[in-house]
């Protein structure tokens, strides 16, 4: 191995995910930049703290970070990059990375938890999904090998995600001193579903999160498909030791309401006001452009809207912010240019002078995210199935005056939001646009006791207590 550290440099506390909490960018000048990554993710995982006893292991993504992992000393990123945090940043050959994270994670994996084939995108189980499968195996034993490394004796080790869902009995087998905890972020696929994977494919991915002391997931129906598709695919031989725990990520309300009331997001807000119009109502959204979060159909429901209400029309703006994901894959491409299509026939259709009904942003904006969420009469979060849709819990703590939730009953929020949300089926669009309408009318006042009640289940377990919760149940399974 690359690296050996002394016993007293061992973590106590280590977690690992595919996305690191810092990524860096080759400047013009040559120069590397880093930047810090946002979202719940990165919160919660960021409570693991910056004491010498914790180590944060993630992969390279791109070149600014291989250039960085190359000048990093010891493995360890700088501390000024990392906000203090021990980060190792593993640089694992680029084109095993890509067969990992493209082929298999994101391609395979995330299709089958989210459900997401379909005519003409069927699954591909060939002989480059058999190498790809190789270089996931690769992928997930270097992220067991850089554990086994900096763990301490007994140290507490908690792996995200269907990115390393091997990992566990990796290091279960190197290291069987340590406490493993693995925990889901996407939804869990259903037997019937789950099963479309390869048997040798599927045993060995349960397998390999059953090598864990715990496999955590953030609502109880992912849990409890986990549960049977273990007994589906592996039936009696199950092994008995791992624990399936619940822990639903919550909003970092103190964190959102400071940054949402800074400077940049109050510029931000004055130039969608301009876009949207004066005395006008906002449908906001913000999603990555992915496909589990069925912008389309939410696009198709609003245009449904002004068809069926007319009396929307110049009345209401559908802010959609749609930020570029995984652009590797040509089928995100293809859905990209799909939202932008849609987005403008709308507005092609039913805009005048004064009024464009669809307002898309495409570019990666956190403080004007921030200003739509501030200014949403209505959230719309329709996806086909989400792990748990942060935005979902995000907007009700933000929103200035309250807003009404449009939600998916697919999405991991709904187990704790549902009862003051407009609840859809994300296919049915006639559906989705009649709760549109019912949101939009909602009266001021019950929209303000409502979104109220939604932010504070919203905040129920902040990301801070998220991590702490899971650490402490893993120390004491
Ligand atoms: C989901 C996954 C995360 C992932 C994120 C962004 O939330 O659960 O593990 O980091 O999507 O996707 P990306 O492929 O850009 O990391």
């Amino acid at each position: 191995m690359a690296f050996t550290r002394g016993d007293a440099d061992k973590a106590r506390v280590l977690v690992a995910s595919n996305r690191g909490p810092v990524s860096y960018q080759v400047g013009e000048d040559g120069a590397l930049h880093a930047r810090r990554g946002g979202g719940g993710l990165v919160s919660g995982l960021s409570a693991i703290g910056s004491d010498a006893g914790s180590v944060w292991v993630c992969a390279a993504l791109g070149d600014g970070d291989r250039a960085a992992v190359r000048r990093a000393d010891g493995g360890l990123l700088p501390a000024e990059d990392t906000g203090g945090q021990r980060v190792r940043m593993l640089d694992i050959d680029a084109s095993v990375h890509a067969e990992a994270y493209n082929g298999i994670a994101n391609s395979v994996l995330w299709f089958v938890h989210h459900m997401l084939y379909q005519t003409p995108l069927e699954p591909v189980f060939d002989a480059e999904f058999r190498r790809q499968w190789g270089s996931y195996e690769a992928y997930n034993r270097a992220f067991a090998e850089a554990l086994a490394e900096e763990a301490a004796e007994g140290a507490a080790v908690l792996i995200q995600d269907y990115h390393l869902a091997l990992a566990p009995r990796m290091l279960r087998r190197l290291r069987p001193d340590l406490r493993i905890g693995h925990f889901s972020h996407t939804p869990w696929a259903p037997p019937d579903y789950f099963r479309l994977l390869p048997d040798d494919i599927a045993a060995e991915l349960l397998g390999g999160i059953l090598g864990a002391d715990r496999a955590a997931f953030l609502t109880q129906r992912w849990a409890d498909a986990f549960t049977a598709c273990c007994h589906a695919v592996l039936g009696p031989s199950i092994p008995s030791g791992t624990r399936i725990g619940v822990h639903g990520l919550g909003a970092d309300a103190d964190f959102l309401r400071e940054r949402a009331h800074r400077p940049d997001v109050d510029e931000r807000m004055a130039l969608l006001r301009e876009e949207i119009g004066p005395g006008r109502k906002a449908i906001v959204r913000v999603d990555r452009t992915e496909l589990s979060k069925n912008i389309v159909r939410g696009l198709l429901a609003y245009e449904q809207l002004l068809a069926d209400h007319p009396e929307w029309r110049e009345k209401v703006v559908h802010v959609a912010f749609a930020y570029p994901s995984r652009q590797d894959l040509a089928v995100y491409r293809d859905y990209t240019a799909e939202v932008r299509r849609v987005a403008q026939e709308i507005n092609e259709r039913y805009g005048v002078p004064g009024w464009t009904p669809v307002v898309l942003h495409v570019k990666d904006d956190f403080a004007r995210s921030l200003a739509a969420y501030r200014l949403a009469d209505v959230a719309l979060v329709n996806p086909i199935r989400d792990g748990m849709n942060l935005v979902a819990k995000e907007v009700p703590v933000v929103s200035d005056a309250g807003c009404a939730l449009v939600l998916s009953r697919e999405a991991g929020a709904y187990e704790e939001l549902g009862d003051d949300a407009f609840v859809v089926n994300p296919y049915d669009i006639a559906g989705t646009a009649r709760a549109l309408h019912e949101a939009l009318t909602l009266p001021g006042g019950e929209r303000a006791e409502r979104s109220k009640r939604l932010a504070a289940a919203a905040t129920a377990l902040p990301p801070a207590q998220w991590f702490l919760d899971q650490l402490g149940a893993l120390e004491a399974s």
